[in-house]
């Protein structure tokens, strides 16, 4: 059996460009149909018209999910359009940096509103389309940062940490209903959102170089490497996975102490 979603709908929040760009992709070559919900017109858009070249099989919906009710409507509407809903990716997010002291109320604020208010948004108002299809998938997009924490990024952190606790909470309240949630956690990985955070910095290589060897395996990841987990944990062959928080890293998570103390410190001693 290989994994397909034929006959399957999926909503993807911030499918518009990344990660959830390539979950769309693959998830639309698997058999779905999908709603992209997105408050980027442009790229979802454009994606939705690449994609439908080959079949209808995407829709594009601008939505801020920070707003309850465009979610609200453009999950009814999913699944009035293709007659049910089974799969749930939230993948909208936003980074922004600061402590908790350079961090302003508005920032905060932005923060656990795209992140934490909109994947509440989002699986409040697909659950009970799930329910009605008998069961069905939902996978959060966390981060290394929803068990780690990365410094200077405060509200980052505690947003993503936040989606972990939501996962479970979903994973427990309805595993009697037939519905699983999971938490994937992505290292560093090659987005619009990943290129934003180091050209804030006068030397970007810099950072995409430390971004890579914050990883054992030395590289950054590709959104095609964590669609896949995502696409894994959507489907019926993680049947009896649920609650569970992938790293899907490149080990990062693996290291005590980071790299440089293995490499530097007392984590490589006995290595001459
Ligand atoms: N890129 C990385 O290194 C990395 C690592 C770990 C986790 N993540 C997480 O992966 C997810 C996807 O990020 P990405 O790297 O693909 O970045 P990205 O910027 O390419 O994608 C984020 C998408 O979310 C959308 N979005 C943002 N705010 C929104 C809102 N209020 N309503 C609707 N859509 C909104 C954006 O328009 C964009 O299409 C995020 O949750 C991010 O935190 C990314």
């Amino acid at each position: 059996m290989n994994i397909t979603f034929k006959d399957k709908v999926a909503i993807v929040t911030g499918g518009a460009t990344g990660i959830g760009a390539a979950v769309v992709e693959l998830l639309c070559k698997l058999g779905a149909r999908v709603a992209i919900l997105d408050r980027d017109q442009e790229h979802g858009q454009r994606l939705a018209e690449r994609l439908n070249e080959q079949g209808e099989c995407v829709s594009f919906y601008p939505c801020d999910v920070a707003d309850a009710e465009s979610v609200h409507t453009a999950a009814d509407t999913t699944a009035q359009r293709y007659g049910a809903l089974h799969v749930l990716v939230h993948s909208a997010g936003i980074q922004r940096y600061g402590d908790v002291v350079s961090t302003t109320l508005d920032v905060w604020h932005e923060v656990q509103r795209v992140h934490v208010d909109g994947c509440f948004h989002a699986v409040r108002y697909a659950v009970p389309h799930l329910m009605k299809a008998g069961g069905g998938s939902v996978v959060i997009v966390g981060s290394v940062q929803s068990m780690a924490a990365v410094g200077d990024s405060a509200a980052y952190v505690t947003a993503k940490h936040a989606l972990l606790g939501l996962t479970r909470s979903i994973a427990l309240d309805y595993a009697r209903h037939g519905i699983r949630a999971n938490c994937v956690m992505p290292g560093a990985v090659d987005t619009p959102m990943l290129r934003w955070a180091a050209s804030l910095s006068p030397d970007p290589e810099a950072v995409l170089e430390g971004c890579r060897h914050a990883h054992p395996m030395g590289r950054i990841g590709r959104p095609e490497e964590i669609a896949r987990a995502i696409a894994f944990l959507a489907s019926d062959w993680a049947s009896f996975v649920t609650g569970a928080a992938l790293a899907v890293d490149g080990g990062m998570l693996v290291p005590a102490g980071g790299m440089s103390f293995q490499e530097t410190g007392t984590g490589s001693v006995g290595k001459q």
